[in-house]
């Protein structure tokens, strides 16, 4: 597999808030991935116990093959640190999240943890912030959904289709993906409650009432985003 030097870089440089005994959120996607292996390879470098929380299964299997101790929210008191990537960064810092569909189990532990750590590269700071916005809905709510969200904000929120499989994608948790596409908005903090507001909504992506330290990884290093 190649691996992205600027997501790596992204990867790397959370390593610096990581210690021994911490209870640490696993992120989904292509960067927490990174992420997993280098945090399993340097637990065991320095014999660190740490205990981990995945936020999917594919998160999960990536955990348990870097040697790293899995539990579930239910075994652990706090969560020190959770370490995430996103689909879009807006120069405030706000994230959308679920471009994996795995928002709904990234937010609830994000929002856990006392540090919320977003890696990503460059191309993922958005000047056209949010953009599209993942929502993950009961398959029972999945059409009224749609139509209460563009009536309320006028824009189209579609199916999210499987890749390699007929009908929609399922979630880690049975539930289908709206992908809503957003222009510019003013307050996403205020658009994140209010899409939380519509029945049927599980989660969804805007990641605004959280603020995270930002890495964004670069081809030779990597920076924290200055909010
Ligand atoms: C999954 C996510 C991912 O963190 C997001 O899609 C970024 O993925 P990648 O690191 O592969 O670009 O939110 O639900």
């Amino acid at each position: 597999m190649v691996v992205d030097s600027t997501k790596m870089n992204a990867a790397k440089a959370a390593l610096q808030f990581m210690g021994d005994g911490m209870v640490v959120g696993l992120g989904s996607g292509s960067t927490a991935a990174i992420f997993i292996g280098l945090l399993g390879a340097l637990a065991k470098r320095k014999g660190w116990t740490l205990r981990c929380i995945p936020t999917s299964e594919d998160s999960r299997a990536l955990a348990v093959k870097a040697g790293l101790p899995v539990a579930g929210l239910d075994e652990v008191s706090n969560v020190d640190v959770a370490v995430d990537g996103a689909d879009a960064i807006s120069g405030e810092g706000y994230l959308v999240k679920g471009g994996g569909g795995c928002l709904a189990r990234e937010k609830v532990v994000a929002y856990a943890a006392k540090k919320f750590i977003c890696i990503a590269d460059e191309s993922k700071l958005k000047a056209d912030f949010p953009g599209i916005v993942p929502i993950e809905v009961l398959p029972f709510a999945h059409a009224q959904v749609a139509r209460d969200v563009k009536r309320r904000w006028g824009v189209a929120a579609r199916l999210r289709m499987g890749s390699g499989k007929c009908g929609p994608i399922v979630t880690d948790n049975g539930n289908y993906i709206l992908d809503a596409g957003f222009r510019k908005i003013g307050r996403p903090d205020g658009l994140e409650c209010e899409l939380q507001c519509v029945p049927g909504v599980v989660a969804n992506g805007i990641f605004a009432r959280k603020k995270p330290v930002v890495i964004i990884g670069g081809k030779s290093g990597a920076r924290i985003l200055k909010v």
